[in-house]
């Protein structure tokens, strides 16, 4: 495998942006092809049949880029499709959620843990099964916040809206006396300080985008396909729909301008 190959990067829509920001900043030398489901988002309320069929058809996407690995930008993917597919493939991939777990458990005073995500996520329980295995003195109180992705896919990331859908979402968490909220689904970073602003300056807010960069770089460097070559970066972008739509919210997430951005028939794969 050429080390100067781009890492694939999936999610259902845009949230994924927010792992790709992080991988820009930790590892700069490494190549990217995004791929954003947006004519299929929401992944959080499907089944787990269906989230694996549409992982599968992403992932044969990718190959065809010839991506040297695999990032799962998507909690709800993560959760449902990444054990399966794990198998099912012959270069590294990895999720966001062991990452995210991770970096909750070492950051945690009180081992009292918030975990907010899709309805699919939280279903699944994976969260609770990592940060127990790593720690089983931690408790979690999980919630689901279905409406949180469509108002991020709608921009809504400074609306009074969005913060009467907060109030209403995380006023339980609020009262559990937690002190780390991991922001279990890639799209809730961008609504970050709203979260923030509801929860108070004494509950951490776990975005597991930077665990995530980190354990890449990690995997990278063991299986030798760290980009060492110095040259410098590209980016490509693809989408099932909406190209300028994506590209306006692209801008405001990451640090450069998304010149290329195709759309793909992704039922084709
Ligand atoms: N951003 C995704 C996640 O991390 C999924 C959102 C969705 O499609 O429902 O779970």
């Amino acid at each position: 495998m050429n080390t100067q190959s781009p890492i694939g990067v999936f999610d259902s829509g845009v949230g994924g942006l927010t792992v790709v920001k992080e991988i820009m900043r930790q590892l700069p030398g490494e190549s990217m092809v995004y791929f954003g489901d947006t004519a299929r988002v929401p992944y959080g309320s499907k089944s787990k049949k269906t989230v694996l069929k549409y992982s599968r058809q992403i992932v044969k996407f990718l190959q065809t880029k010839e991506v040297k690995a695999i990032v799962v930008a998507c909690n709800t993917a993560s959760a449902l499709a990444l054990p399966e597919i794990k198998q099912e493939i012959d270069i590294p991939i990895m999720g966001v959620v062991e990452p995210g777990a991770k970096m909750a458990a070492e950051s945690t005073k009180t081992n009292n843990i918030g975990i907010i995500g899709t309805e699919s996520t939280i279903k699944s329980g994976i969260y609770s099964k990592f940060l127990r295995n790593i720690n089983p003195d931690i408790t979690v109180v999980a919630r689901a916040c279905p409406l949180f992705v469509p108002l991020v896919e709608e921009g809504l990331l400074e609306d009074r809206i969005t913060d009467d859908v907060i109030g209403r979402y995380l006023h339980e968490l609020k009262e559990y006396g937690i002190d780390s909220l991991i922001l279990g689904c890639t799209h809730y970073p961008l609504i970050r300080n709203a979260i923030s602003r509801y929860m108070g300056p004494e509950v951490n807010l776990i975005n597991p985008a930077y665990e995530t960069a980190k354990s890449l770089k990690v995997m990278l460097t063991e299986q030798k396909l760290l980009n060492q070559s110095g040259e410098q970066a590209h980016y490509e972008y693809y989408v099932s729909d909406g190209v300028d739509k994506f590209r306006t919210f692209a801008a405001q997430v990451l640090p450069c301008d998304v010149e290329q951005t195709m759309v793909i028939d992704i039922e084709s794969y």
